[in-house]
């Protein structure tokens, strides 16, 4: 099971000005990258809060919401809410033979998936935007290695990068 992390973010490393707005500043191609990715993956994973930027399911994707509301219910067969761990959610996709997710934020979810050594590849887009403040692609200190695989360049303005997350090698004690 694949997991690829899709974000984007200004030149200074913001992926919001504040947790309730939506991301709608990162250009035309940044969101046709997006689609592009996230329809191959078929699967979206996102954190409560996200989804309540975007207010609907993204079509054609199976939508998995974060979130420990119970309360919140769908009857919309692609949009599950769940508050069950990362590792479990790849473990149902993969029952489902399911082999590539895209998470989609936020900073919250990715943290959670990033301190499991969930994610394996990070497609970021880079736009041209600065926000001096904002929230980061993660909420909590890490020292991890990347590496480089792709870039491309979207338009006159925007790049997408794409990095694979190194594995993390643990011996036993
Ligand atoms: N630039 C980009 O590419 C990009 C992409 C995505 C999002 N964003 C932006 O990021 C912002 C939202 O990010 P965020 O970090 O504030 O929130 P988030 O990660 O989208 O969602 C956080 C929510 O996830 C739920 N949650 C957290 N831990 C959980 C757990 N262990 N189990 C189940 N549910 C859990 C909680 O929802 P409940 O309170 O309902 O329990 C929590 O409030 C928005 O501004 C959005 O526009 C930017």
């Amino acid at each position: 099971m694949k997991v690829v992390l899709v974000m984007a973010m200004t030149v200074d490393g913001k992926i919001s000005r504040n947790p309730l707005e939506p991301v709608d500043w990162t250009g035309r191609e940044d969101k046709k990258a997006f689609v592009r990715i996230t329809r191959d993956a078929g699967v979206v994973i996102m954190g409560a809060r996200t989804f309540d930027t975007i207010r609907r399911p993204l079509p054609d994707r199976k939508n998995i919401v974060l979130t420990r509301d119970t309360t919140r219910t769908s009857d919309h067969p692609e949009l599950i809410f769940t508050d069950q761990s990362p590792s479990k959610i790849l473990e149902a996709l993969e029952e489902e033979r399911i082999d590539t997710a895209a998470l989609i934020g936020g900073a919250v979810v990715n943290t959670l998936f990033l301190r499991e050594n969930l994610i394996d590849e990070i497609y970021v887009t880079v736009a041209p935007r600065l926000f001096g403040q904002g929230l980061s692609m993660f909420n909590e200190a890490f020292d991890k290695k990347v590496t480089l695989v792709d870039l491309v360049r979207l338009d006159e303005e925007a790049v997408l990068l794409k990095y694979a997350v190194k594995p993390q090698i643990s011996f036993p004690s």
